[in-house]
């Protein structure tokens, strides 16, 4: 998505070679008419997958999922990382680990919230180590659910998230693939939307 990838290039800034800071249009102040597009585009790419929900993790998942379900006209639902009060019924839960942070942390969705009769497309920000997308695969398939695919707005591809979702047959539709950070420098490979 060139639009995307020149907003990398123009507001991204490289803090180490592995680590993109894009905090000012998506993973703290939201680009509004960004993630608009972006929704626009995850829509065309699924628009004959039969999707019932957009299924992502808080927070910066949030925003371009929004979007994307907006725009598909289906419910989305965002997993919580702590269970609160008011999470009293069946609930489907599952770990994810942290590379970056070194943790795991649970994950969670009312299971009310999916059926067997769904056809879920993931959307998260960003895909490092995949971690995120398997819990929430997980998760889905507890409760019978169906994975169509996962959206990745900028998918890490010198790190091993894409090879290990393609790995367990699931489709990845990454809008911006990074080949590399290097020496402060942002290079591109060919996206998939
Ligand atoms: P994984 O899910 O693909 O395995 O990712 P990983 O554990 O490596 O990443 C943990 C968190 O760090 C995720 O957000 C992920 O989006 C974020 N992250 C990983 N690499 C980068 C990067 O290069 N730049 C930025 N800006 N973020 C990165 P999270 O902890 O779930 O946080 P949030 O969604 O609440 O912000």
């Amino acid at each position: 998505m060139k639009l995307l990838e020149d907003r990398i290039v123009k507001d991204g800034s490289v803090l180490s070679d592995t680590v993109l800071k894009v905090d000012s249009f998506l993973t703290h102040q939201v680009d509004t008419g960004l993630m608009k597009e972006i929704g626009k585009v995850f829509s065309e790419a699924y628009k004959d997958a039969g999707i019932t929900k957009i299924v992502t993790i808080e927070a910066s998942g949030i925003a371009p999922a929004l979007y994307t379900a907006e725009t598909m006209q289906v419910p989305m639902i965002f997993a919580k990382k702590a269970k609160n009060i008011t999470m009293t019924e069946g609930i489907l839960s599952a770990d994810v680990y942290s590379f970056t942070k070194q943790t795991t942390s649970q994950v969670s969705i009312a299971s009310k919230f999916l059926s067997e009769d769904d056809v879920v497309l993931i959307v998260d920000d960003i895909l490092a180590n995949g971690q995120a997308a398997k819990g929430l695969i997980s998760i889905i398939e507890q409760a019978g659910a169906k994975v169509a695919g996962v959206g990745i707005v900028i998918e890490k591809s010198f790190q091993d998230g894409r090879q290990f979702l393609e790995k367990e047959g699931v489709r990845v539709t990454s809008l911006a693939r990074l080949q590399s950070l290097e020496n402060g420098q942002i290079t591109f490979m060919e996206a998939d939307a």
